[in-house]
């Protein structure tokens, strides 16, 4: 099998990583991909959201199996474009039609499907300039803090949480009047507070059923103990300690299956991952977010975690052969750390030499952000987030101590990392 990955991310080499461990793995193409990717398969250099330059690798390369790992493409419908070229229908796409990807593309169509679908999810109502008025009155309806959430996709920054009656009904304004976060905020939804503990859940899916993946817990701010601002991600555990059998069946039979249900119900086209993002209240799970897509940086502490071919896996879900496929996990922790640039989430400076990074044992260095300088085969870092340094243990501050102890010795100028990572587990 031909495969290529769209993406440069953490994500994206993990998925990588593990792709080229595959027997059935002939050829692995990355695009663009990062200095990591390049270890493992050959980076192309194109503009993944440029269907037509996506379509001339495809056909260059002759790929059979085609994984996009971020929402963008997928949300612009990439699988939709495939489905219907001639020259594309028989390649297999991991990640779903325009339609699927909606769950992650719009917040009120998420919504909308977890109400039609009796799936648990926070109260909400959807507004526009035209009934603006109807949002400050049901702002003043609800019990503080205000959540705020662009429709659209806002590069994770979409999402506001706020105190104060009267910064909320300025913040609507904003969104919705003077665009602050694009077109995504031409309508919000507004939704009642869940208080809880967050883990992110993920399937596999051929559209009629599913196989669940490790579970994992992400840590999205910059700051010690969860402050300050928010990240794409600084870090993940995997398993996730309050993700008892008992829970994980709750949100089996309670989230997982009905929207698997759904799904079939009303014709979506679903075949690829559906990353649930989750809040435990009390005991009962409820959902943030679906995501059409892995996590980052969750893929980078669950993806060690598959023992089983993942080509074989992506095969199952092309003949829709997935309820016959078994996965198999590796039992032991994993802790993933993620270096960052010094500045980022805000401005950081990039082309800095990274050192420490070869012959490093007992940890897999997922690259995010980094570029091979061709010219001295130097890694340079070309991004906020840099490296992804994951560990096994037996337990979850036996993968911490020793991913922390290998973060130690990866060096550049301004590098960073939380050292508070499962904190709170
Ligand atoms: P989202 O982009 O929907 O994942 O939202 C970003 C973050 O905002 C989530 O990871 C949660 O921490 C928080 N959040 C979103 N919706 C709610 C809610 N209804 N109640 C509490 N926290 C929320
Ligand atoms: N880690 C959260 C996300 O990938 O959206």
């Amino acid at each position: 099998m031909n495969i290529l990955i769209l993406g440069s991310g953490g994500r994206e080499h993990a998925l990588a990583w593990k792709i080229s461990q595959s027997d059935k793995t002939d050829n692995l193409f990355i695009a663009p991909g990062n200095a990591g990717t390049r270890e493992v398969g050959t980076n192309l250099p194109i503009d993944i959201n440029d269907f037509v330059e996506v379509k001339r690798v495809v056909v260059e390369k002759d790929i059979d199996i085609l994984v996009v790992g971020p929402e963008v493409p997928l949300v612009d419908g990439i699988t939709d474009k495939f489905k219907n070229d001639p020259a594309l229908k028989n390649i297999s796409v991991i990640g779903p039609g325009k339609e699927g990807a909606m769950l992650e593309g719009s917040k009120e169509f998420a919504k909308e499907f977890m109400y039609r679908n009796g799936i648990p999810t926070a109260a909400y109502k959807s507004f526009n300039a035209e009934n603006i008025e109807d949002g400050f009155r049901f702002l003043e309806s609800l019990k503080a803090p205000y959540v705020l959430k662009a429709d659209g996709l806002a590069a994770g920054k979409g999402v506001l949480i706020l105190n104060d009656l009267e910064l909320a009904k300025s913040e609507l304004k904003k969104m919705i009047e003077d665009s602050k976060f694009g077109e995504a905020s031409a309508k919000v939804v507004i939704e009642e507070f869940l208080d809880g503990i967050e883990l992110s859940v993920f399937v596999l899916t051929d559209g009629k059923s599913y196989v669940i993946l490790p579970e994992a817990k992400d840590y999205k701010r910059v700051g010690e103990g969860d402050t300050g601002l928010n990240t794409g991600g600084m870090g993940s555990v995997s398993p996730v300690s309050f993700a008892t059998d008992d829970f994980m069946k709750k949100i089996e039979d309670q989230i997982i299956k009905p929207t698997i249900n759904g799904i079939i119900k009303e014709n979506i086209d679903y075949k690829g991952f559906i990353f649930f993002g989750l809040i435990k209240v009390d005991e009962e799970p409820f959902v943030i977010e679906y995501n059409c897509r892995m996590g980052d940086p969750e893929t980078e502490s669950v993806i060690p975690r598959i023992k089983s071919d993942l080509v074989e896996a992506f095969i199952a879900v092309e003949n829709q052969t997935l309820e016959d496929y078994k996965i198999e996990f590796d039992d032991r922790h994993t802790a993933a750390i993620m270096l960052v640039s010094g500045g980022y989430p805000e401005a950081y400076e990039k082309s800095k030499v990274i050192s420490g990074i070869d012959n490093l044992s007992d940890c897999i260095l997922f690259h995010a952000g980094t570029s091979k300088d061709v010219n001295t085969d130097e890694v340079k870092t070309s991004g906020g987030r840099v490296i992804a340094v994951c560990s096994y243990g037996d337990t979850m501050q036996d993968a911490l101590l020793t991913a922390y102890e290998k973060a130690k010795q990866i060096e550049f100028e301004g590098r960073y990392f939380r050292t508070d990572i499962g904190f709170d587990l």
